[in-house]
């Protein structure tokens, strides 16, 4: 019992190993991840700007400029509208809901992807500060 349980330990950790020494990138890779995150994020600023998200023709773009003061980097944290800890694609669903008085999305819907991705590259390099207000 004992020997089989330090078996499955030692392939584990075996196999945990050999994995982390797999994740080598080819200049292919590295192109083809940066060609489809950068597609993503032009689709969330098209998300953003689309006055048809919600119903009432408002874009998100309206009260945040350019993804201003969305502090992407400040998630997870309590947010007062929604009594809380939430994550940012919650409080985006809060917005698309109130100011654009549209449906929420699932938060696995590529648009939401769409938007998060276009909001954090808009921050990029800002220090990350979960829980922060
Ligand atoms: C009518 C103005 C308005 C529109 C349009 C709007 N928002 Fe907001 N947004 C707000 C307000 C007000 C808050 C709450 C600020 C707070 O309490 O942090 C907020 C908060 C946020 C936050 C969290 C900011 C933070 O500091 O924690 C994100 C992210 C966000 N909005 C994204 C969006 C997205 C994406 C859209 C479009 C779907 C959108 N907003 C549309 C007014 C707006």
């Amino acid at each position: 019992m004992k020997t089989s349980i330090i078996l499955i330990l030692l392939g584990t950790l075996l196999g945990g190993t050999s994995t982390l020494m797999s994740d080598e990138f080819t200049q292919k890779d590295l192109k083809v991840w940066k060609t489809e995150y950068d597609s993503v994020v032009k689709e969330g600023r098209k998300v953003f700007t689309d006055n048809t998200l919600g119903t009432n023709t408002v874009t998100c773009n309206e009260c945040h400029p350019n993804a201003s003061n969305t502090h992407p980097e400040t998630y997870p944290k309590f947010q007062k509208q929604l009594g809380k800890v939430a994550t940012i694609a919650e409080m985006i669903n809060w917005c698309i809901a109130n100011p654009l008085e549209g449906k929420r999305m699932a938060l696995d819907d590529a648009r939401m992807t769409a938007l998060i991705s276009y909001i954090t590259e808009e921050r990029k390099g800002v220090k990350l500060a979960p829980g922060k207000h």
